[in-house]
């Protein structure tokens, strides 16, 4: 792919779920490259706000709100805090809203933003500007706290034996560079059959904790729901199996499929409240075989949808 873009994964496919219509009010909390909003824009005569944690991405996103005059807001910030920003935008109410989860190719291939273990860049991993970068994590934290992260995001299971490698090898000198942190992953975990460089799982692992993303999803997608009027749609498109489940349990319990906990009824022992909304995609949505020949980076997205039920 040509370095310096982001090719959206399942955009039409979402943009479909969403079904925007004129004069709706909309929400891409994962702005990234505007790939997702110029859909969106582009599908009906609609609002929509976006936002994104990144910087870059909100100054780079100015062009796009240019070319539709009026209609794209894009807000500096967290989604984890999207009521707060729209709210302070004025929206009290949405007709659907998106989110395309993780990092876009802009975030990955700049080696200066230090997600790639594939090029050496600072050890870095933020997103936005939280004040932890990965650095910090690998030269700081206790050994079975690395091990922990390890195991719970990246589901390394080899997270003792990485921890206690990068734990031996700061003690002589700390770890500056994604390069140096990858080279210390390959010397104690092996490739297996997948092919899949053994600093993956590790990586990952680094970006969730560094990002605190797993914590913001679950917030974001309980907010954005609330903000949805009779009719609207909310549509996630996730990347690994942590996202997915947090996706997946919460439109369960939205659409009666399984038990929400109540604050109430914490045992679940009452009859469950009537289901405030009903599920677009039964099993979740995998992109076509031609669009993961096309962009790798989409072999292991996966689409939900669920739409308000009338009140
Ligand atoms: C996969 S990209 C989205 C790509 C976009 N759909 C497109 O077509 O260009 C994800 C974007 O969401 C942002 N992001 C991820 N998690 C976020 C969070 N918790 N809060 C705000 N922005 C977030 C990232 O900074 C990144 O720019």
């Amino acid at each position: 792919m040509t370095p310096g873009t982001h090719i959206p994964v399942l955009r039409d496919e979402a943009v479909a779920l969403l079904a925007p219509r004129a004069d709706g009010i909309y929400l891409d909390g994962t702005f990234g490259g505007g790939g997702y909003a110029r859909a969106i824009l582009n599908a009906a005569a609609c609002t929509l706000f976006a936002i994104d944690r990144d910087a870059e991405a909100v100054s780079r996103g100015a062009a796009l709100a240019a070319e539709f005059p009026g209609r794209l807001q894009i807000l500096h910030g967290r989604i984890g805090d999207l009521l707060t920003l729209l709210s302070a935008a004025g929206v009290e109410s949405l007709n659907g809203a998106v989110f395309d989860l993780g990092v876009s190719s802009y975030q990955l291939d700049d080696p200066a933003r230090g997600f790639s273990f594939r090029h050496d860049g600072p050890l870095d991993m933020r997103m936005g500007s939280s004040e932890t970068t990965a650095a910090l994590l690998i030269n700081t934290l206790s050994e079975p706290e690395l091990a922990d992260i390890l195991y719970q995001f990246g589901e390394e299971k080899a997270a003792r034996r990485v921890a206690a490698a990068i734990v031996s090898r700061r003690a002589a000198r700390q770890f500056a560079t994604t390069g140096d942190l990858a080279a210390v992953i390959r010397s104690v975990v092996r490739p297996d059959k997948s092919g899949i460089d053994p600093a993956t799982r590790s990586f990952q692992a680094l970006r969730i904790a560094v990002n605190e993303e797993l914590a913001d999803i679950a917030a974001a997608l309980e907010q954005a729901a609330a903000l949805l009027a009779p009719g609207g749609r909310l549509v996630v498109v996730s990347f690994h199996s942590l996202e997915d489940r947090i996706v997946k349990r919460f439109f369960a319990a939205a659409s009666g499929r399984a038990p929400g906990v109540s604050r109430h009824d914490p045992a679940g022992l009452q009859t469950p409240a009537r289901p405030e909304f009903r599920l677009l995609t039964g099993s979740p949505q995998s992109p076509t075989a031609a669009e993961i020949h096309a962009n790798p980076r989409a072999r292991s997205a996966r689409l939900r949808a669920m739409e308000r039920l009338a009140a």
